[in-house]
């Protein structure tokens, strides 16, 4: 299935990331600290992947930023940032956060695909969770390629294919259903969060990122721990679980240097 990008606009401004099932007023600092207190509670690997310190003083975009909360750190500490989502809604309330937290950001709504950007600018182009939702992915990673400087970092998180967490989604809307048929993928696409939600395979993954050097690919099971560690009979599992199974890709990579003349 095509993604569609009004779709996917849509989707995401009547879900914005990471901003359901919270106590507080939406908007309001309490809301925001639920949030972001929640996200690092599920998902702390994104500290040791993201390296948020390490960028102080660089220019680092977030592509698809949703609700900021990653852009908000590099922000903390002290990186020059800019960020673009499709979601006016998840642009709102970024800004809003931020403002909250007395710090500066240039955040724009528009698509990866067509970054309103300089070429050769930044430093790190971040982007977690977002490829699998784009439409034209691979249009927006040579986006990427062109607004990094040459040896500019990028850091990626997309779906991996690989992964058994993917069969909770198929048994409930396709073997619960009847429709025993229905590929995985399929599913993915028509129930998995915005339309068009993609799973890549490693080989996809490699192909995506192909433009970059230095590339290095870290299995990131945290949906699938989260569910063992829910589950107090399960939950010693989770030391065993393989991490080539994992539903997450973190992709490390760099803009080839230019070689002088
Ligand atoms: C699952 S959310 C991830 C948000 C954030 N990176 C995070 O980890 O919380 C996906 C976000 O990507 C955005 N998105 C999808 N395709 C995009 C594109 N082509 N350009 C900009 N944003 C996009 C969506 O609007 C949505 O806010």
């Amino acid at each position: 299935m095509a993604i569609i990008r009004k779709s996917v606009e849509e989707y995401w401004d009547k879900h914005p990331c990471d901003s359901e099932g919270i106590a507080f007023p939406e908007g309001s600092l309490e809301f925001f600290e639920e949030r972001e207190e929640k996200r690092y509670q599920g998902q702390a690997f994104i500290h040791s992947f993201a390296q948020f310190t390490r960028w102080r003083g660089k220019k680092v975009l977030e592509v698809g930023c949703g609700c900021g909360i990653d852009l908000l750190q590099f922000a903390r500490a002290g990186a020059e940032v800019y960020a673009i989502d499709l979601s006016q809604h998840s642009v709102e309330l970024t800004r809003k956060h931020l403002e909250l937290c007395g710090l500066r950001a240039e955040i724009k709504q528009g698509d990866g695909r067509d970054l309103p950007f300089p070429s050769d600018y930044f430093d790190l182009v971040y982007s977690w969770g977002v490829l699998h939702h784009s439409p034209e992915p691979s249009k927006v990673v040579e986006e990427i390629y062109r607004v990094l400087k040459p040896g500019g970092y990028i850091k990626g998180m997309v779906y991996s294919h690989n992964s058994p967490a993917w069969l909770k989604t198929w048994f409930e809307y396709a073997l619960l259903k009847g429709r025993i048929f229905t590929s995985l993928s399929r599913v993915i696409s028509e129930h998995y969060e915005s339309p068009g939600t993609r799973a890549f395979t490693m080989g996809q993954i490699k192909q995506l990122f192909r433009l970059f050097s230095e590339l290095k690919f870290e299995p990131a099971p945290l949906r699938e721990l989260a569910f063992l560690k829910k589950h107090r009979a399960l939950s010693w599992l989770a030391n065993f679980y393989p991490r080539c199974l994992a539903a997450w890709m973190a992709v490390d990579g760099r803009r080839p240097e230019r070689k002088r003349g």
